[in-house]
């Protein structure tokens, strides 16, 4: 057995038990899932990223690069939507690597779904800071700015710059509060994760229903604005667009990591999954064309766009821009809180194969959750928050799950041929063309993310190499086997 070597289906399916065991509790019914899907979804990809990427990269076609991104999610869905519903373990992408590509492939994956998860922890952490600003501002409490923003920026491909700035605070209490809460328990955490989902909805539908009767169509002309000697802007400003708000879109696929937690998995983790992201694709075209439509696009690259916009609207709709602030609040702290539940359980699989330590694999006697995993990835994502700007971060998220999607859509089709005859609870459709056109379009926004954004993802992928060469290949237990 080697680095190519498999995992049996069937074997997978056993090891839903873990070690000592104890085993992670099932209590997520159909729609708890949908709505971990949304509450993992709507986040700082709507609230923050849409205007900064409307301002320098698409201009109001950034409606455009939403729909652009939403068909690579949907494609990059369907595909998840058949290992989840043939696999449901934690593990999510890493673990369908593991029965299709085999473990160096599987160790890819698993390493670039960190960048995912805990990445995106933090740069949603990042966002909430910003709203939490803006929202004392309006109460008339002006914090330092040094103790607010990142200290440390980049320019250009690689050079750190320093800001003058100390510590995002907000940012690092934020997760480290959350990651608290959900060394405790799950059930508890999806309770409250519920309540804030509703929130956030309710946030979002108001914003485009009042918003559009204060929508300027001047704002939209022109629609597309001409290409600059920047690389602003024209098709290339759309499709780099897209790559950035592809953000808004991750956290479908945490649905799938809370597999071992579904009552129904089978039959659940798809409408989790595809029904989460047909219902924000719907709702981000539509914010998208009220905050272009109210405001001018270049005035939106500011921490707090949604609000700025709908403050643009005058003091008619003074009171939804406090909610806003309010909702934002609450419902970006739901998108960390899912972020931070997803990674300790990719960890906690990684672990059971061996493939990392095994103290990341540990339950909680009492509380039932991997709460070492959770500790770790909690302190990693609140200095990661701590330190770096939203942008920065929020391209990094994206590149790296991008390629997670780019590998679930291939592994899906290369299980389709090797094992044909296997238990399919939801089976993508037109395969192979759906994890072709998959393949494409999460590509294709793969390219449209710059250099810099490439280089760190090439980084990060050559520490996780050496880490499975220096000690995940040899404490494998698939390579233990006789
Ligand atoms: N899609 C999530 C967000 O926008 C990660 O915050």
């Amino acid at each position: 057995m080697g680095m190519f070597s498999r995992k049996r289906l069937s074997t997978l399916m056993e090891e839903t038990s873990v070690e000592g065991g104890h085993t992670l509790r099932r209590t997520l019914t159909a729609s708890n899932l949908v709505l971990l899907g949304i509450g993992a979804i709507i986040g700082a990809g709507i609230f923050v990223l849409t205007g900064t990427a409307a301002a320098n990269h698409a201009g109001p076609a950034i409606v455009i690069s939403f729909v652009l991104a939403g068909m690579g999610c949907l494609f990059a869905g369907l595909c998840y939507a058949e290992f989840a519903s043939m696999i449901p373990i934690a593990g999510s992408a890493y673990t369908y690597g593991y029965a299709t590509l085999g473990e160096l492939v599987a160790w890819i994956i698993g390493w670039d779904l960190i960048l995912e998860y805990l990445f995106a922890a933090s740069t949603v952490a990042v966002g909430w800071s910003g709203y939490v600003v803006a929202f004392l501002h309006r109460l008339g409490v002006d914090l330092p700015v040094s103790l607010t923003t990142a200290p440390y920026t980049v320019e250009g491909t690689s050079d750190l710059v320093a800001t003058g700035a100390i510590l995002n605070v907000p940012a690092v209490l934020l997760v480290l509060l959350l990651t608290g809460l959900l060394v405790v328990g799950i059930r508890e955490s999806a309770t409250v994760n519920n309540i804030i989902v509703f929130v956030k909805l309710a946030i979002v539908l108001l914003v485009i229903g009042f918003g559009a009767t204060y929508v300027d169509p001047a704002n939209w002309s022109p629609f597309i604005p001409e290409a600059n000697d920047k690389g602003q802007f024209g098709w290339n400003g759309i499709a780099a667009g897209a790559g950035v708000i592809f953000f808004a879109y991750i956290g479908f696929d945490a649905v799938s990591t809370a597999a071992q937690e579904a009552k129904n998995p089978q039959r659940d983790l798809p409408i989790g999954i595809l029904g989460s992201l047909a219902v924000c694709t719907v709702l981000y075209i539509l914010m998208a064309l009220v905050m272009t439509g109210i405001a001018p696009y270049h005035e939106l690259n500011v921490p707090h766009p949604v609000d700025v916009a709908v403050s643009k609207a005058g003091p008619a709709l003074s009171w939804l821009a406090m909610l806003v602030d309010i909702g934002a609040i609450a419902g970006l702290a739901s998108v960390v809180l899912v972020m931070l539940m997803g990674q300790p359980r990719i960890f906690f699989a990684m672990a059971r194969d061996g493939l990392l330590p095994p103290v990341l694999g540990r339950v909680h006697p009492r509380f039932a959750t991997p709460h070492v995993a959770t500790i770790v990835t909690g302190l990693v994502a609140a200095v990661v928050a701590g330190l770096f700007p939203i942008g920065l971060l929020g391209e990094l998220v994206s590149i790296g799950t991008l390629f997670a999607f780019v590998i679930v859509c291939a592994g899906v089709w290369v299980l389709r041929r090797r094992d044909p005859g296997a238990k399919r609870a939801f089976r993508t459709p037109w395969v192979p063309l759906v994890p072709i056109l998959g393949i494409g379009t999460c590509g294709y926004l793969m390219i449209g993310l710059g250099q810099g954004t490439w280089l760190r993802l090439l980084v990060w992928l050559a520490i996780g190499l050496a880490i499975y060469f220096g000690y995940g290949r040899r404490h494998s237990k698939l390579a233990a086997e006789p």
